[in-house]
């Protein structure tokens, strides 16, 4: 059995097969993966009943795991999961929906939104790595969005005024544009904004993409109201369907995407009924701007 990738859009995502990720790899099967992630962003793998420990062990192949403290409103003594994982179901730790108006049931519907991983952290994420386990029959697909081409696509005075541009990201701003304000001191704390650089250039092809997610929420150096605006109708462009990409789900599928170089939202489901998504993260190696951040 050898691994073999084909493309399922015409401009990114491709699905692997040939390969069982419950058994340690072969250095060049990791390096077919890599390239596989810097050509087309963003990977499915079908049929991988994976356990927690072999998929933290699979993702270990691209780097650190990154720790999912600071990342939500869940406390750590309500934790389903492992730190070194995102638990991205609709369940509490006895493994049943959470009630409609439970506060990290509405935080999470932030998901909904188009992002990208921990953009809200200094040093923002690698790769994600998202494993269904048990999953919904109507809706909840996964959509990714391909920012290398969203920002191809941008005209000449567009790639000119956002090259050098830095905006502020927070889980803040996200959440609080669906009205969840509420947080507490340790919280505001927690989700204090960070810098990101609003083009990326890719360490490995080279290419540049739009940096975006709805936690970005100002431009430094500009008047906010005019700041989101402009950013999102950079969204509006960036998300269109010819850059779209809409995954649904199987059970045991595994899709593990680029955070540099894509955004992704889940679509609405029916929240009574168990969907179980654990997701690993990749750590990035640097801040995509120079400058430490502000004490
Ligand atoms: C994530 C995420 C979408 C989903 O895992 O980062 O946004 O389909 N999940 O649950
Ligand atoms: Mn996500």
């Amino acid at each position: 059995m050898s691994i073999a990738i084909s493309q399922l859009h015409p401009i990114f995502v491709g699905e692997v097969s040939g390969i069982d990720l419950r058994r340690p790899l072969a250095p060049d099967e990791v390096a077919a993966i890599e390239a596989g992630m810097d050509r087309h962003a963003v990977l499915v793998f079908h049929g991988q009943d994976i356990t927690d420990e072999q998929q933290i062990a699979f993702s270990r192949n691209f780097g650190e795991i990154e720790n999912s403290a600071g990342g939500t409103v869940t406390r750590p003594e309500q934790k389903r999961l492992s730190a070194l994982m995102n638990d991205v179901s609709n369940l509490g730790q006895d493994n049943r929906p959470l009630a409609r108006d439970d506060r990290r049931r509405l935080f999470n519907l932030g998901n909904q939104l188009w992002h990208s991983d921990s953009s809200f952290r200094a040093v923002p994420a690698k790769y994600s790595l998202l494993s269904g386990r048990v999953v919904v029959d109507k809706g909840g697909n996964t959509e990714f969005a391909d920012m290398r081409a969203a920002y191809d696509a941008l005209d000449a005075e567009t790639k000119a005024a956002v090259e050098d541009l830095v905006c502020e990201h927070s889980l803040m701003y996200s959440r609080g544009s669906l009205g969840f304000t509420e947080l507490s001191a340790e919280e505001q704390a927690m989700f204090r904004p960070v810098r990101q650089r609003l083009v990326r250039t890719h360490p490995v092809t080279g290419r540049k993409s739009l940096y975006l997610a709805s936690h970005a929420g100002t431009i430094l150096g500009w008047p906010v109201p005019e700041a989101r605006a402009f950013l999102r109708d950079l969204t509006e462009h960036a998300t269109q369907p010819r850059f779209v990409f809409s995954h649904k789900w199987r059970q045991h599928d595994l899709v593990m995407w680029d955070n540099r170089q894509t955004m992704h939202r889940v679509r609405r489901f029916d929240d009574s009924l168990i969907r179980d998504m654990r997701r690993t993260t990749v750590a990035g190696d640097a801040p995509t701007v120079e400058q430490a951040e502000a004490a």
